[in-house]
């Protein structure tokens, strides 16, 4: 099966417009017209900016967070529907900083999955293991656990995206290396359903670089990235996506 791979920029909550407007401008005006799809996933008040710049490119429009809940008082929170309304395709869902930070919990995660899936949004499901988890022996129990909590709460997962993220990975500079990143994909695929295995795409992130990127997607159940840091720099984000 062939699966078109995607390389996404989380920007995370980084830069201002004065940095982002040029980063964008350098990226869109550096994109060659390769294989991978390309998605921007800016903070929520900057959707409307990234949505108009790209609108004329092939680049796509990501949101890095959704409620659960479809509309009501929920202050501080961004539904679903309100994604759509700046053309976002795709949403992050629990993101480890999410879990970890802001006490997402599994059955959570899996609300916000539901609630863009019914909207019309590809989630990006985040899932990863802590360095104590990997230490403990623990990598395929966390992150099938992750998993399931979603898979058992959907009806469908087709079309859905995965990001493994081993967290002792994210903004350290300790990648995993293409052998234990695509141990822990194998292992995500196999628990997917038959239905949409071959065709879901499972992207890798922790410390994808320009000088890593390569080896890394070349790995059999490596679709591509979800890039954090180097997304910031349009150089290094044109590289990784070139390299998808
Ligand atoms: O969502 C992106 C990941 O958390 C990876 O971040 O590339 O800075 O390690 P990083």
């Amino acid at each position: 099966v062939q699966r078109r791979p995607l390389v996404a920029a989380n920007w995370k909550m980084n830069g201002t417009l004065a940095t982002l407007r040029p980063l964008l401008a350098e990226v869109i005006a550096g994109l060659d017209d390769g294989a991978a799809e390309v998605a921007l996933c800016p903070a929520f008040v900057y959707l409307a900016e990234v949505a108009a710049a790209v609108a004329d490119s092939r680049i796509a429009v990501g949101a890095q967070n959704v409620s659960e809940y479809t509309y009501g008082a929920y202050t501080g929170e961004v539904s679903a529907a309100m994604l759509k309304d700046y053309n976002c395709r795709f949403v992050i869902v629990g993101h480890s900083e999410r879990r970890n930070l802001y006490a997402e919990t599994d059955a959570g995660v899996a609300a916000r999955f539901r609630a863009a899936q019914a909207a019309g949004l590809t989630p990006i499901l985040c899932v990863g293991e802590t360095l104590a988890e990997r230490e403990a022996d623990a990598t395929e129990a966390v992150v099938g656990r992750q998993l399931n909590a979603v898979l058992t709460a959907v009806d469908d997962f087709a079309g859905a995206v995965v990001a493994y993220e081993p967290v002792w990975a994210i903004g350290t500079g300790r990648t995993a290396s293409p052998e234990q990143a695509q141990a822990v994909h194998a292992f995500i695929r196999g628990q997917l359903p038959a239905a949409c295995r071959q065709q879901t795409r499972i992207l890798y992130g922790g410390s994808v670089k320009a000088d890593n990127a390569a080896t890394l997607f070349a790995m059999e159940d490596i679709d591509g990235g979800l890039i954090g840091g180097a997304s910031l720099d349009a150089r290094a984000f044109l590289d990784i996506c070139h390299a998808a």
